[in-house]
């Protein structure tokens, strides 16, 4: 239903990745935008090309860059008029490109509005994740999905992991420095409790290592949207489930994220709650 959307992001994560590892091979200026949060010149041209290329081909549409429109939580609002709205984060794992590792993606959802009765009720955007493409070029990766459709992994469907327990289960997580703190006591209390967890520092990959049965969960606090908007669809495509880290429906806006095979979710919330 949403082949031509999807085939268009396809190709455009495709574009900037290809913009984003020769700026990787040719050296990158780095700036900090804040203490430990970076950006380099590659993240601005990829996030660059992206809106062009969306702009070109779908001028009616509103998108939501990281590097170049942070939008206020608030001013969501702005985009209510528009139908599509694609939210894009040109480069998730800055960290690791700037570090010259593979472990980054270039992130592309696209969100309709929709005033339907049972659309998802985000908090200022009312509808639905239609598409999702998280790119990581440096390892030939791509994953995609669209609404009731799949999700694939370089054309082949992926599905979440059957593992039944958390015991047996390998999660991954995140940390953003400043407020970490929130997030120390879930992960000390998690790593008695099950195989393993591993912190690859891309979200978007997290979500899509979920989705391709690599990861068997993840969590993490202080997300923005564009880390986890096309990443979150791609693993509810693969069979997964996608809740805040209360279980309750997720919120692109809401920051805190939990997505598993599904089979281990319940057990994991209650772990959580009890935190
Ligand atoms: C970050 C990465 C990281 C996660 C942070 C994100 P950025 O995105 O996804 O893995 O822990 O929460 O902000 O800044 O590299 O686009
Ligand atoms: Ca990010
Ligand atoms: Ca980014």
């Amino acid at each position: 239903m949403y082949h031509d959307l999807l085939k268009f992001a396809i190709k455009t994560a495709k574009k900037a990745g290809k913009l984003a590892l020769a700026y990787q091979k040719k050296g990158l200026q780095i700036e900090e935008k804040s203490k430990n949060d970076l950006v380099t010149n590659a993240d601005k041209a990829c996030e660059k090309l992206i809106i062009a290329e969306i702009m070109k081909a779908h001028p009616d549409h509103a998108v939501i860059g990281e590097e170049s429109s942070f939008i206020h939580k608030t001013s969501i609002k702005n985009y209510a008029n528009a139908k599509y709205i694609w939210i894009v984060d040109p480069i998730d794992g800055t960290t690791n490109y700037a570090h010259q590792l593979k472990e980054f993606g270039i992130s592309i959802g696209l969100f309709k509005t929709t005033n339907k009765e049972n659309s998802k009720n985000f908090e200022y955007l009312v509808g639905e994740l239609i598409v999702g493409v998280v790119n990581a070029p440096a390892m030939d990766e791509i994953f995609y999905a669209s609404k009731d459709h799949g999700a694939y992994l370089n054309g082949k469907k992926i599905h979440v992991t059957k593992t039944p327990k958390v015991d047996h289960a390998l999660f991954a997580t995140g940390f953003i420095q400043e407020t970490a703190a929130q997030n120390l006591p879930y992960f000390t209390t998690m790593m008695p409790r099950c195989q393993a967890i591993r912190r690859l520092g891309a979200a978007s990959l997290d979500l899509c290592y979920v989705a391709a049965g690599r990861f068997d969960g993840y969590w993490e606090f202080d997300m923005k949207p564009w880390d986890i908007a096309a990443g979150a669809l791609i693993v509810e495509e693969a069979g997964g489930t996608v809740t805040d880290t209360n279980g309750n429906q997720i919120d692109l806006f809401g920051k805190d994220i939990f997505a598993s095979n599904g089979k281990i979710h319940q057990e994991t919330i209650k772990i959580f709650q009890k935190i």
